[in-house]
């Protein structure tokens, strides 16, 4: 079974639960790292938690959630080996996987996208990365880490 990790700050929860629910009926085993309730916490401790999870390896890729995915996405982005993307149309969540090869996307629970998320979502699953001239980008910018 296909494994995904996901977590959130209260900003999302909701559509946690959404995300959620899409992902199991899809047969996804999901990883849930909270949070689950309304009491604030900070999506850094979010994103580092889930990208750790996701560093244990076995996991397709990784969702990150806060109040607009910004918080998360920026976090996220600062753990080695993490390339997390902003989708916020279908054209973008296409790209996220075939030029970027992300590893983890990041929406906002308070933002009001022109879709559903879960369009997006679905559109980055039925993505192939594209390799070729993408994998030297991508291997550049994964260097960064390193020398910058
Ligand atoms: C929390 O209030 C909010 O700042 C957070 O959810 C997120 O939007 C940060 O980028």
């Amino acid at each position: 079974m296909k494994r995904i990790v996901i977590a959130s700050d209260h900003g999302a929860v909701e559509l946690k639960t959404q995300i959620v629910a899409f992902l199991k009926k899809k047969n996804f085993e999901v990883t849930d790292l909270g949070t689950h309730g309304s009491a604030a916490v900070d999506y850094p401790d979010m994103a580092l938690a889930a990208c750790n999870e996701f560093k244990k390896g076995g996991y397709e890729f990784g969702i990150l959630l806060c109040g607009t995915g910004i918080g998360v996405s920026i976090a996220a982005n600062k753990v080695n080996g993490i390339r997390c993307a902003l989708p916020f149309d279908l054209f973008s969540a296409e790209m996220a996987k075939a030029h970027n090869n992300a590893n983890f996307i990041a929406f906002g629970g308070r933002i009001k996208y022109s879709l559903p998320v879960l369009d997006m979502i679905e559109k980055f699953l039925n993505t192939k990365f594209a390799g070729d001239r993408h994998e030297q980008r991508i291997a550049k910018m994964m260097a960064m880490e390193d020398e910058c």
